[in-house]
């Protein structure tokens, strides 16, 4: 495939709460593109919220489903997609992205995202399950799924607004 870099869909990765879908949408906004939320996809095709479908198919089923999604929508050109925080922990989603794509790292240190926990709890069995240390411990782990990407931004002290931004000029 030989796909010009201004084709190529944008996919954003990180831990969950980065801002993936919010910041997401910014840049779709201004680059006058579709934005596709793949959680949102999933939660379509099983008709029910994330916790649900834990609870009720369990995390492989997610899991399987998130695949297939993401192996469909990210074949897909001027695309900007945002994939949930667990996504990169497959290798087969890692590699379809990286080459379809340009993979965008949404980095936001612990400090600043514990803050962020009590708006995310509701709706993430994958920190309901777990302590405030075993969270710190996924979240230091996860880092290294991460670190498979294009390009990389630090959020901390940036809005949603000043982020969305600086990826668009870096696409220019
Ligand atoms: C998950 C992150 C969530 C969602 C699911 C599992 C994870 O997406 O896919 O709850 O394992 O990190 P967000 O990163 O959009 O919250």
């Amino acid at each position: 495939k030989n796909t010009s870099l201004r084709m190529q869909s944008i996919v954003f990765i990180g831990f969950m709460g980065v801002g993936k879908t919010t910041i997401g949408q910014k840049v779709a906004r201004k680059l006058y593109r579709d934005f596709i939320d793949i959680d949102q996809e999933i939660e379509k095709e099983f008709n029910m919220p994330t916790t649900e479908i834990f609870k009720k198919f369990g995390e492989k089923a997610f899991r399987e489903k998130e695949k297939s999604v993401i192996e469909s929508l990210s074949q897909q050109q001027l695309k900007i997609i945002s994939v949930g925080g667990g996504a990169f922990l497959q290798e087969d989603i890692r590699n379809i992205c990286l080459s379809n794509c340009i993979v965008f790292y949404l980095d936001l240190s612990w400090e600043y995202w514990k803050e962020r926990i009590g708006l995310l709890i509701d709706s993430r069995p994958v920190l309901q399950s777990r302590s405030l240390e075993e969270i710190e411990e996924l979240f230091y782990t996860r880092q290294e799924i991460y670190s498979y990407h294009h390009s990389k931004v630090n959020t901390n002290d940036l809005d949603v607004d000043e982020v969305a931004d600086f990826i668009v000029d870096s696409l220019k």
